[in-house]
């Protein structure tokens, strides 16, 4: 088995990368955490990545001119180390089409909304503000055109009555943490593979498993 090297870009607290970490340390896992990079110094995330061993490092946006310059930083960091795929997580930073490009097919992204839903932030607030029933969390390669690429794995859950952007984050966000990992295996297994603007998966997509847990779906009925 092939383990691929990936880097894992973030700004914060890091909980999508830890779900990474975690998984990535089973040995069948096809993937190693190699390599996590902040733009924010103060990010929570490299203090937990270096507890769990993993090279963690800041690369500051705020002391780079251009974004270009950051940018290229970040780059010769992730080719320095033979990064294979970068996982974008909670990475709050647009990138230029120059840094998509040479990442193209090998960067993925996840985003707390059903896309092509509720693109950028807030996304919690507006999908409380439309009144959608079903919200959930997307994998999806990364294309310059901002939260727009080809889909790799979704999961949904219910907007709860009472609910707020918190409560339904906190739900959204326990799916992430099952769809990443299983984004990523199926992305360095092979399972999925990019076709044009499409994926294509060559396994059954057993995402499904991800949806609405039966406590939540007891919790609607009850309403
Ligand atoms: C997640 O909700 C992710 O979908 C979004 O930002 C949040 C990051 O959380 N892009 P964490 O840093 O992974 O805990």
């Amino acid at each position: 088995m092939i383990r691929h090297r990936v880097a894992v870009l973030i700004s914060g607290r890091g909980s999508n990368m830890t779900s990474l970490i975690e998984v990535s340390r089973e040995p069948d896992y096809p993937a190693t955490i190699a390599l996590v990079v902040s733009n924010r110094p103060a990010a929570a995330g490299l203090e937990r990545a270096h507890i769990a061993g993993i090279e963690a490092l800041a690369i500051d946006h705020e002391i780079h001119s251009t974004r270009e310059s950051f940018e290229q930083a970040v780059d010769t960091a992730l080719r320095e180390r033979a990064i294979d795929i970068v996982c974008l997580a909670g990475f709050m930073r647009r990138l230029t089409p120059w840094f998509v490009e040479r990442w193209a097919g090998r960067m993925l992204n996840i985003h707390p909304s059903l896309l092509p839903l509720f693109r950028g932030i807030h996304t919690h607030e507006r999908a409380l503000a439309a009144g959608v029933l079903v919200h959930g969390c997307t994998v999806h390669y990364v294309v310059p055109e901002l939260d727009a690429g080809p889909i790799l794995a979704q999961a949904a859950v219910p907007v709860i009555p009472g609910d707020t952007p918190e409560t339904l984050a906190a739900r959204v966000l326990a799916q992430e943490h099952v769809i990443y990992p299983r984004a990523v295996q199926m992305v360095c297994s092979g399972e999925a593979r990019l076709d044009g603007s499409r994926v294509v998966f060559t396994a059954r997509w057993d995402g499904g498993a991800a949806l609405r847990s039966p406590d939540e779906a007891s919790l609607l009925l009850e309403d």
